[in-house]
């Protein structure tokens, strides 16, 4: 619901308002963002103080209070005044970067205007357009808020129109800016690096400027395009959070600044080091999406908020309610040395194990033996396969399965007959030569022809074999972003332009075959992101598969996505990362909390522990329609040495709790568990438990005696489960109660 009154507008659903005023008929201000207000009555009206070094605008100058420096701005310009962070940065064609954007027009309407190729949420809601005019008419700005009932979510952006008759060069344009009146919180972002994805990392708002930001051309496993600001008092359960995630997929910036007067500002969107974008008069530029989330209850409020928002309003695949297949991806099983016996080796005993999908990763096309070649040339390598994709897919079909292939699409190896066809068909620059990455370049989907040549590979692949499953990989991130196909103005576009083409590539594939379930990678992780999520349901969260690690990788993914949407594998020990022994169970227990799969030799296991994998197996299909699509919450999150960590799911007839102890302890308290927000006055019954096996590594029949029991909610968030206690490392329990 958006008002507009008394030169006020105020967004407001059940979980929040956000404030909005005009000032001086001129000045787009922000006021509030919080809890829901019934009504904005200004009980807190801004202190127009003579701050020092804090000059006026000219038509201002008598007015010595009034400055851009110390009013808490909506959309606030660079050098005009305003010293802090900027929204937007814009150069006119006399080389200066000196504009005032003044508040002109607003609409206010239902529904939420599509932003041209961009991954975007849907569904609903009402929209507040306000215009904002340059003072000398060289451009507008149009800042969108759309306003979803039925979440803690608002999505902001920002649309440029080149009003005025010159050309004119975007230099910064973030999605969104929010000054807060106050700098009590802690910043929290998610670190990492690649198979080390996504670690929480909260600390003080540090006085001066705090960034997160990739300039890799993706999203990146080192700075998730997510952070959030949060009261020093809030946990997973209580207080207040902001947060804000990017629905982009390249190069983006996130700041927060601590300035001078105690205020906060915070700005997310495109990073400014990576583009420039020239428009015409008449023409537009459309910045990506930011989901804006404020929760009153804690950490976990705010991940609910996402993870709901995302299924709901985002994510587009006919797959997204459905329960996902069980796989085996033959990577870590077999790497590049394979052939279709081995395939079907691995899925005759899929079949027998239980599972769903069988998927060929890497090294099935061209001459690609190992990562020195062939990428760009999709067509099979018969050596390996001599009945093609088509013939293994149908003896995987034949066995009851389904077929899924890997591809990497952006890229293209030296030593292919692609490149040798196109060298200049890669981001590099003239003189300068291109840099590689595990061998690889990086095709120029900024460019037509290049975008026509993938489009049509890609088309030929998917329609060559029955193939239910794609996992999209990318593995190197972006260096000399610069393009054969443009001039020298627009060379700083290529980025956001590439990213333009893979968004457009993948919407025209993703329509075409609604019938393959797509699965996103980059390097694991790397490009773990809301934009992704528009176009392809889940993604490999890591390619750290060992459990220990995954607990945190996990935990840490689980902060602003949704459970349904991370791929997690049970793998072979000692672990191919990281050399770690973890125990089966914990393996398979860790595998469960995402699209649970299987990323090892299956064909390797003994009798009995086949048998074990058939009981991990049946488990996981008759729960995992509650993981998956379950109210998901933390209720441990590796807190202090990051030994502990408890998960809980919960739907309509079911809740499961997973609880993962990395290394026992001598002389530890005894683990209670607090479940959290159950409903008091249900009945909950004890159906199944799973405490760890001592140390079994690779299996072994366990027999479970336990009692079924039963509890009332509340019993069981207040006084809460305790945690049999059995010594061993890496234990994982599981407890399923029914309602
Ligand atoms: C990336 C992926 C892995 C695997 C390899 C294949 O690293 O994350 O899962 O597909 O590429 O080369």
């Amino acid at each position: 619901m958006i008002k507009f009154d008394n030169n006020r507008f105020h967004l407001k659903n059940s979980f929040y308002s956000y404030v909005l005023e005009v000032s001086k008929g001129a000045h787009l201000l922000h006021r509030y963002w919080g809890k829901p207000l019934k009504e904005f009555r200004d009980s807190a009206p801004l202190q127009m103080l003579d701050r020092g070094f804090s000059g006026q605008l000219r038509a201002f100058e008598n007015e010595r209070t009034y400055s851009l420096d110390t009013l808490p701005q909506e959309y606030p310009a660079q050098g005009h005044t305003d010293f802090r962070i900027p929204a937007y940065r814009v150069e006119l064609e006399n080389g200066t970067n000196i504009t005032e954007l003044n508040y002109k027009a607003h609409r206010i309407f239902d529904g939420k205007p599509n932003l041209q190729g961009l991954p975007q949420s849907f569904g609903g809601g009402q929209t507040l357009e306000i215009e904002l005019e340059d003072i000398c008419n060289n451009f507008k700005v149009f800042l969108n808020y759309t306003v979803f009932e039925d979440t803690p979510i608002l999505a902001r952006s920002a649309r440029f129109v080149n009003s005025g008759g010159k050309s004119i060069k975007i230099r910064n344009a973030t999605s969104a800016a929010i000054d807060f009146n106050d700098n009590n919180f802690d910043i929290i972002n998610l670190y990492g690096a690649h198979t080390a994805e996504r670690t929480i990392h909260r600390h003080k708002i540090p006085r001066g400027i705090f960034e997160v930001s990739s300039t890799r051309g993706a999203s990146s496993h080192q700075h998730s395009p997510f952070i959030a600001l949060a009261r020093p008092d809030a946990t997973e359960f209580v207080g207040e959070v902001y947060a804000a995630s990017l629905v982009y997929s390249g190069s983006f910036a996130a700041k927060v600044e601590a300035e001078q007067f105690g205020t906060t500002r915070f700005v997310i969107g495109l990073n400014p080091d990576t583009f420039t974008w020239k428009l015409e008069p008449g023409e537009e530029f459309q910045t990506p999406e930011v989901i804006l989330n404020y929760s009153c209850a804690g950490l976990n409020g705010m991940s609910q908020g996402f993870q709901k928002f995302y299924q709901e309003h985002l994510i587009r695949s006919k797959f997204k309610n459905q329960v996902r297949p069980i796989l085996v991806n033959n990577w870590e099983a077999t790497y590049f040395d394979f052939n279709e016996e081995k395939i079907v080796a691995l899925a005759e005993c899929a079949k027998d194990l239980g599972l769903e999908l069988v998927v060929l990763d890497d090294g099935w096309f061209g001459k690609r033996n190992d990562d020195n070649s062939s990428l760009g040339d999709w067509f099979v390598n018969k050596e390996k396969l001599p009945n093609e994709i088509k013939g293994l897919a149908e003896e995987v079909h034949k066995r009851g399965l389904k077929f899924g292939l890997w591809v990497e699409p952006e890229m293209v190896n030296e030593d292919s007959e692609l490149f040798r066809a196109h060298p200049d068909w890669i981001l590099h620059v003239p003189d300068y030569q291109p840099s590689f990455g595990r061998h690889q370049l990086i095709l120029d989907l900024s460019r037509s022809e290049v975008r026509d040549y993938v489009l049509d590979a890609m088309r030929k692949v998917f329609s060559s074999a029955p193939i239910d499953y794609v996992k999209w990989d990318m593995n190197r991130h972006m260096t000399e972003a610069f393009s054969a196909g443009r001039p020298a103005d627009r060379q700083m576009e290529t980025q956001h332009r590439y990213m333009l083409g893979l968004y457009d590539i993948m919407e025209k594939l993703v329509t075409e075959f609604p019938d393959i379930l797509f699965e996103s990678c980059s390097g694991g992780g790397g490009r773990f992101d809301a934009g992704m999520l528009y176009y392809m349901p889940q993604i490999w969260t890591s390619d750290d598969s060992d459990a220990v690690c995954r607990l945190s990788i996990q935990s840490g993914t689980g902060l602003a996505f949704p459970v349904v949407t991370q791929g997690a594998h049970v793998s072979v020990v000692p672990n191919h990362q990281v050399g770690r022994m973890t125990t089966f169970q914990m393996r398979n227990f860790v595998a469960y909390a995402g699209t649970y799969g299987f990323e090892l030799d299956i064909t390797k296991f003994t009798e009995d522990e086949k048998a074990e994998v058939r009981d991990y197996v049946k488990l996981y299909k008759e729960i995992r329609s509650t993981i998956q699509f379950g109210k998901f919450t933390r209720l441990l999150t590796g807190d202090k040495d990051g030994n502990e960590y408890a998960w809980q799911f919960e739907d309509d007839g079911r809740l499961i709790v997973l609880y993962f102890k990395v290394l026992a302890k001598p002389a530890e308290p005894i683990r209670i568990l607090k479940f959290a927000d159950l409903n008091p006055d249900k009945v909950y019954t004890l159906k199944k438990y799973f405490p760890p096996k001592k140390m079994s590594f690779d299996g072994g029949k366990q027999v479970i005696n336990f009692e079924e029991k039963s509890f009332y909610g509340d019993e069981l968030m207040f006084e809460g489960i305790s945690v049999e206690k059995i010594d061993t490392d890496f234990a994982a329990y599981l407890w399923c109660f029914e309602k």
